[in-house]
């Protein structure tokens, strides 16, 4: 149970904006991006194969299969198989996330969370990924967001399917952990109360950051401390807004988060801390937090990364925070 050992530090990088998120990367910027991640230092990589319709994964996979092996962590995710036949990525349904990976490869992607489609999925990703192994796999979005209101069914056959099936391989050492990677609370809620099977850590996306971060102090992470089961925190810039972005949720930030980011700003400039120290450091001081896993397309933002995270941040500035009520009185600072 946990991952803490498994990780090689608490900052990784993640990804999904390497499958052409939000715009048509160039391969080069690409690969320089994971090469900057790695000569910094950073040996915890998170991909899917829904990044792109495998573009991440491919990128991700090309840069990596010149490093030895044992000197790196992976995480992939499972739930969504891409298919050889093509598909207009802009015809997509992803539900409130429409408009997401339309850069990314016109492959079809296709839901399914069964026991066969896992073992399919993995099989595809160690291809894309040009290894023999993985360290860390996820089941990806069984969630409201991506499903709407079937969500519960897809969650059901996932418990039944691709949750049995990553347990067996745990179990068995193919790979060393599972869990879920989704954007919402709701799913990890209830798989911390299942007895069987049990997942060894979380990737949270967005809802444990400066902006979002009540809802999983409150029943989530206290649970997950006490079944020591480790969380890996996604998007903890929310998708860029915290970053100097203008990304929120993957859309164009409304002007309430906009003014809410702009008084986090106020207080980092009073207190000579940077808003991606605040950002990392924060998600990283809950006792149950393992990794932060920023993402990123261009190779300046690691060096931004790695230094927000040996920042030295003054207790006033959380401290401020709370008066202001910009975080959670609960919520642990460093
Ligand atoms: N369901 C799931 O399992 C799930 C969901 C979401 C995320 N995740 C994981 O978490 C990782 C991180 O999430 P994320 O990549 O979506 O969001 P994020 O880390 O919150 O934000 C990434 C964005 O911040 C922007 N950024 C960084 N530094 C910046 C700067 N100095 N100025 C302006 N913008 C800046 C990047 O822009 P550039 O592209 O311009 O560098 C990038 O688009 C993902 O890659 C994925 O591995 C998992």
């Amino acid at each position: 149970m946990g991952i803490k050992s498994l990780l090689p530090g608490t900052l990784g990088f993640g990804t999904a904006p390497l499958g052409n998120m939000f715009r048509s990367i160039p391969d080069e910027e690409a690969a320089a991006t994971v090469e900057a991640a790695w000569d910094q230092g950073i040996r915890y990589f998170d991909t899917a194969p829904f990044y792109g319709a495998g573009l991440a994964e491919l990128r991700l996979g090309e840069v990596l299969a010149g490093r030895p092996r044992d000197e790196f962590v992976l995480s992939t995710k499972v739930g969504r198989v891409i298919l050889d036949a093509l598909e207009d990525p802009t015809a997509r349904d992803l539900g409130e996330k429409g408009g997401l990976f339309e850069h990314g490869r016109p492959n079809k992607m296709i839901d399914d969370y069964t026991a066969d489609a896992t073992l399919r999925s993995i099989e595809d990703s160690l291809t894309r990924l040009r290894t023999d192994r993985l360290d860390i796999v996820w089941v990806h979005d069984i969630a409201q967001d991506f499903h709407g209101d079937d969500w519960l069914a897809v969650y059901e056959t996932a418990r039944t399917g691709a949750f049995r099936v990553l347990q067996r391989l745990r179990d068995e050492g193919v790979i060393k952990a599972w869990g879920l990677g989704v954007n919402r609370v709701e799913p990890i809620e209830l798989t911390l109360d299942l007895d069987e099977p049990r997942p060894d850590a979380f990737l949270l996306a967005g809802r444990y950051t400066l902006l979002d971060h009540d809802r999983s102090l409150q029943r989530l992470l206290p649970a997950a401390t006490e079944q020591g089961v480790d969380m890996v925190v996604g998007g903890p810039y929310s998708s860029g807004i915290l970053a100097g972005g203008r990304h929120f949720e993957y859309q164009e930030a409304p002007a309430e988060i906009v003014a809410k980011v702009e008084r986090i700003k106020t207080l980092t400039a009073e207190h000579g801390v940077s808003i991606k120290a605040a950002a990392l450091q924060f998600a990283l001081a809950h006792p149950a937090t393992a990794a932060v896993v920023p993402g990123a397309t261009r190779p300046s933002r690691i060096a931004e990364d790695v230094a927000a995270l040996a920042e030295d941040v003054p207790a006033a500035f959380w401290a401020a925070l709370r008066e202001e009520k910009l975080i959670s009185a609960d919520a642990p600072t460093a």
